[in-house]
């Protein structure tokens, strides 16, 4: 446990230290040792191009997830044989460096499909509503990364260590009939990523979240506005303010999606109802709280479970110890817990402060602390993860 807290440190990052947001999107690491690490040079050497790969097309690659599609892919050698780099007017003719070449960007059209294997979608949810559909008529298998199919009975909602059957009727073998597969919300992954295997030993009845999300949920452009209020306010300056309504920098507020009639924003609703359809559950109670907070990358969620069954909190350390995708960083003694800045970055996400609910009698509870890069395995890591799976 320890090892793996200093592993951690070694990568630790200073927003104040940066030259750029832009940082926090070109370097990639994983906790352990489980793979190389990269160089900081961003996509090296071309390493995985092969004839006998998919033709990729990432849609909305400009973008925080877009941009992360093309670091997770050259991290895990994702083979491919070709891959289209498609946006909006706005970014095409752009130059993209990808593996020892140079991509143009592309304005992103239905016929950007043609010969497509498989789309990866980050362009927001009505251009996966229009475009998501093109590319499935035209063969290609979509992983979405937008909230537009996400509760569509006939869409696998997938996280991959959580949920993989939900999508095994789905290959590609040669070429595929075209389908889509969506992604889940970033806080719900890495929630369910640190309660499913608690879930699976227990039986999770109720959970109650508290998020604190990274400006890196609402994309490149938050990014930018929380590092320019930052220098503003340092230099006593008036913080602008485009991208949320309320000074982000030295502040805090309640998540920036719509509210729903019953009082829940989106984000929130989110998480309730996508927990559910993952673990096929319709009777397991959430209810969630979700605030932005001013950490550039990586979010953080504070979780209360209830359980049908007994788990004391030693089975729940070493449970989540031995799960995929996870690490444990609960040093008591030292006050050791995980940090947003520790996984940012990193394709694992941290669990902390694993303790026993005192409120609840029987060792029916328990309270844990979690912090994941939301852009990674909230994102860009489980879309491919899933594109992997397509290859099986
Ligand atoms: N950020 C996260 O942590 C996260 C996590 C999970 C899911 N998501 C979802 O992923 C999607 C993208 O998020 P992001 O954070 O990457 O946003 P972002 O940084 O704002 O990037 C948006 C991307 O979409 C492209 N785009 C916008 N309008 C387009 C159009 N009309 N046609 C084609 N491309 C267009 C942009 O291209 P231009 O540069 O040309 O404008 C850019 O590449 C959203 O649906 C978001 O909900 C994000």
């Amino acid at each position: 446990m320890q090892a793996t807290a200093a592993a951690h440190r070694h990568h630790l990052y200073s927003p104040f230290t940066a030259p750029s947001f832009s940082h926090h999107l070109s370097q990639t690491t994983r906790i352990g040792s489980r793979r190389r690490r990269r160089s900081p040079a961003p996509f090296g050497v071309r390493m995985s191009l092969r004839d006998d790969g998919p033709a990729l097309a990432v849609v909305g690659v400009t973008g925080a997830v877009g941009q992360e599609f093309l670091r997770v892919l050259s991290d895990r050698d994702f083979p491919y044989r070709s891959i289209r780099m498609l946006a909006s007017h706005r970014s095409a003719g752009r130059l993209i460096p990808f593996e020892g070449r140079d991509y143009v960007v592309e304005e992103l059209r239905p016929e950007s499909f043609d010969g497509v294997d498989i789309a990866l979608f980050s362009a927001g949810g009505s251009i996966s509503k229009e475009m998501g559909p093109a590319a499935v008529e035209r063969g290609a298998i979509v992983v979405d990364n937008s909230s537009a199919f996400r509760m569509d009975p006939e869409v696998p909602l997938v996280i991959p260590e959580v949920n993989p059957d939900a999508m095994a009727h789905i290959r590609l073998n040669g070429r595929s009939n075209g389908a889509l597969i969506a992604n889940p919300n970033c806080s719900t992954i890495i929630c369910l990523m640190a309660a499913t295997p608690l879930h699976r030993h227990a039986k999770v009845m109720r959970m109650v979240v508290s998020t604190y999300q990274a400006a890196s949920g609402a994309g490149a452009a938050a990014m930018e506005e929380l590092e320019l209020q930052t220098r503003e306010v340092l230099d006593g300056k008036q913080p602008t303010c485009k991208i949320f309504k309320k000074q982000y920098a030295f502040n805090l507020f309640s998540h920036n999606a719509p509210v729903l009639s019953n009082g829940y924003n989106e984000e929130e609703m989110k998480m309730v109802k996508e927990t559910r359809k993952i673990w096929n559950d319709m009777d397991v109670k959430v209810t969630a709280t979700c605030i932005r907070v001013p950490v550039m990358r990586a979010h953080a969620e504070s979780m209360n479970l209830q359980f049908e069954n007994p788990l004391d909190e030693d089975t729940a350390r070493q449970i989540l110890n031995g799960a995929p995708g996870v690490v444990v960083i609960d040093d008591r003694t030292s006050n050791d817990f995980p940090t947003p800045l520790e996984v940012s970055n990193k394709d694992d996400v941290a669990v902390g402060r694993i303790r026993q609910d005192l409120s609840q009698d029987g060792n029916l509870g328990l309270d844990i602390f979690v912090c994941g890069d939301q852009i990674r395995k909230g994102a860009a890591l489980n879309a491919i993860q899933i594109a992997e799976k397509l290859l099986q």
